[in-house]
């Protein structure tokens, strides 16, 4: 089974990039061929300072490896060191209708949002298409709102297999249903966009004040609360908690007597031993920068040694061989 997915550099990782995408991704590096890459491409759609994403660039790859990514087991590399995915993107977008691209909601979102919409954010999902189809990807793991982008590439795969005969896989998106959609602090889903993250690598004190401005209803300390479980707290208290842990927090916050004080108490306690670990080994990473770009080299190198067949495979079935 063929694995791939990829992450932009477009700002600082969070809970819901974690649980939705890095923590899913890391454990199918056990189940088959996994290829996982930084869209610095794609980060050029809504970021334009080179500074600011060879930093984010640089923190993502330290990010990826400290939660777990394993360069032995999966390939891991920068979306750029494989110019292969501009040029099929090309040939995709030939086949693409107008229409389908005005119809997906993350360009929808992201204009209503006030963002100048260039060609490259419109054209954005083909250039996924092309990351996906580059690679012969079966199993495509990322959170809910990349499912319409997935289902642009099998679109576009079906396309160009009816047009120049069968060369594309057609891919699957694989959304795990417990961590489709991770809450941010004000409930809506968390996103950069929103200002409502919390980091997973953030410094101690910004992640206690993240976690302790998480909106919740008014009832005070005293009250029972039999409805704990749907509260935005409770959910992030379920990811980073072990069960016996959270059932405790449920218990008592039904009981009455337990306030969202100790609730957020107890989640941020259970959030930073959660991510310990990782930030242990992303120290030790820091400090050996130079293995962290050898990882990014040789990914690359055996990324493009797959890119370059099927690119290849690509160009002869349309003529441009
Ligand atoms: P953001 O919304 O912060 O800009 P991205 O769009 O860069 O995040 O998402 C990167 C990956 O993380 C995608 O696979 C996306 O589905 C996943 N992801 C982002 N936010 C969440 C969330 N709140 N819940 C689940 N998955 C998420
Ligand atoms: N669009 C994805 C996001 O914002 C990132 C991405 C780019 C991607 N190419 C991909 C994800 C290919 C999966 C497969 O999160």
């Amino acid at each position: 089974m063929r694995i791939l997915s990829g992450i932009q550099p477009s700002g600082i990782l969070h809970a819901g990039n974690y649980f939705g995408m890095m923590k899913p991704s890391i454990e199918l590096q056990d189940k088959g061929e996994a290829l996982y890459f930084i869209a610095d491409y794609h980060s050029m759609t809504s970021l334009f300072d080179a500074e600011q994403r060879r930093e984010n660039t640089r923190r993502v790859a330290l990010d990826f490896l400290a939660c777990g990514l394993d360069p032995e087991k999966a390939i891991f590399f920068k979306q750029s060191d494989v110019p292969e995915h501009v040029e099929l993107s090309w040939m995709l977008s030939t086949l693409c209708p107008m229409g389908l691209l005005e119809r997906c909601h993350s360009f929808k979102d992201k204009t209503a949002r006030g963002l100048t919409a260039n060609h490259g954010l419109f054209a954005y999902p083909v250039l996924m298409a092309a990351d996906i189809l580059i690679y012969d990807a079966e199993v495509v793991p990322v959170g809910k709102d990349q499912k319409q982008h997935v289902e642009v590439t099998r679109d576009l795969a079906q396309k160009f297999n009816q047009a120049y005969g069968e060369t594309f896989v057609i891919p699957d998106a694989q959304i795990r249903e417990d961590a489709a959609t991770v809450p941010g602090i004000d409930g809506q889903k968390m996103s950069k966009s929103y200002d409502n993250t919390i980091d997973i690598f953030g410094a101690e004190k910004a992640i206690k004040k993240r976690i302790m401005s998480i909106v919740m209803d008014s009832r005070t300390m005293e009250e029972p609360k039999p409805d704990a479980g749907e509260n935005n707290a409770m959910h992030i208290l379920k990811y980073v908690a072990d069960e016996a842990t959270y059932n405790d927090v449920l218990e008592k916050l039904k009981a009455g007597g337990f306030g969202y004080g100790h609730l957020k108490k107890a989640l941020f306690e259970n959030y930073w031993e959660f991510f310990a670990e990782a930030r242990k080994r992303r120290e030790e990473l820091e400090n050996n920068l130079d293995f962290v770009n050898e990882v990014l080299r040789k990914g690359a190198e055996k990324a493009r040694s797959i890119a370059s067949v099927v690119n290849k495979r690509a160009r002869s079935a349309c003529g441009l061989d």
